[in-house]
């Protein structure tokens, strides 16, 4: 009989949440045009939708018209970027989700304390590109799969950061790597990785063994989505496939499947998880056994621009 396994916990984390409800909120209060520096999180369809209310995105500053109010993603900025809005007179307000700051602020203090650090990410990622600009010429970032390109000299202290979006296993091979090159390398003082990435890497491994094919929802251009692909598939799903949308999957993946897996990134909504439910359904996967591997309840407050009756400035 056919069936699909629904991983739990999927879909929204505390930081893109807090993000999405930052500019809804923004637009709520102030009025459209809000500005927003970058996708707000990596999902076309939400940055489709906030558009469509009156957000307008830009990839820099230099888009942003003097005096407007933007609002930086969830991914974090520069201090770079910061200063330039404050020498513009922008209003300002900062979505980026606090586990990345947390790793700012790491970066930031090891810098200070003389720390030449490795940054385990992806270089074109914009959450990297906010971390290196805390610590110019310090960081040297390093892909995951390819530890060996580190460029970091060992004549000092060395520490590692990471992206928070990266593969948990992935991650600790490069470490183990790092530390063969640097044997006195220091670990960041708590996990990088957010629990978010984490928690839908270990449901997505609790279901995939018994999966023929794995779906899961997300953009192309999201990180922990295309993890939970990878993940997917080293924990023996036969395949995996990565989907914005139901309307981008493929009937031809159902031949001979008898178990799908359905999950969804931390941006991704969970109306367009229940959207591919009901492509599945219609194509004879309707019994659907929701597999909960832990609950989440971690919530952030929204940023102080909007928790006081202040215009933000
Ligand atoms: Fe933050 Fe992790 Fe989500 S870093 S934005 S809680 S994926």
């Amino acid at each position: 009989m056919s069936r699909v396994l629904l991983a739990a916990p999927r879909g929204y984390c505390a930081g893109v949440e807090r993000a999405i409800v930052t500019v809804e909120e923004a637009l709520r209060r102030f009025g459209p045009p809000v500005y927003v520096r970058k996708q707000i999180v990596h999902n076309t369809y939400v940055v489709g939708e906030l558009t469509g209310r009156g957000a307008v995105f830009v990839e820099e500053l230099d888009e942003v018209p003097d005096g407007a109010l933007v609002v930086f993603s969830a991914h974090g900025v520069s201090p770079a970027v910061k200063e330039e809005a404050r020498r513009r007179g922008l209003r300002t307000i900062d979505a980026t989700c606090p586990l990345v700051t947390k790793v700012h602020k790491e970066a930031a203090r090891l810098a200070q304390a003389g720390h030449e650090i490795v940054l385990i990410g992806h270089a074109e990622h914009e959450e990297v590109e906010g971390t290196l600009g805390e610590a110019p010429g310090r960081i040297h970032v390093v892909d995951p799969a390819r530890p060996g390109e580190v460029t970091a000299t060992g004549s000092g202290p060395v520490s590692w950061l990471s992206q928070t979006t990266l593969a948990v296993n992935e991650t600790m091979r490069a470490v183990a790597d790092l530390r063969g090159r640097f044997p006195h390398l220091s670990d960041p003082p708590s996990d990088d990785i957010c629990y978010a990435s984490q928690n839908r890497q270990e449901a997505i491994t609790r279901i995939a063994p018994e999966c023929e094919l794995v779906i899961v929802v997300g953009s192309a251009n999201s990180s922990n989505s295309r993890r939970l692909v990878e993940v997917a598939l080293s924990a023996g799903a036969d395949a995996a496939y990565l989907v914005d949308r139901a309307a981008d999957a493929d009937e031809r993946w159902l031949d001979g499947v008898r178990t799908v897996g359905v999950s969804s990134g931390a941006s991704a909504p969970e109306r367009l998880v229940q959207e591919l439910l009901g492509w599945l359904a219609a194509h004879g996967y309707a019994d659907v056994e929701q597999v909960t591997l832990t609950e989440e309840t971690l919530t952030f407050s929204l940023p102080p621009e909007l928790r006081s009756t202040r215009n933000p400035g």
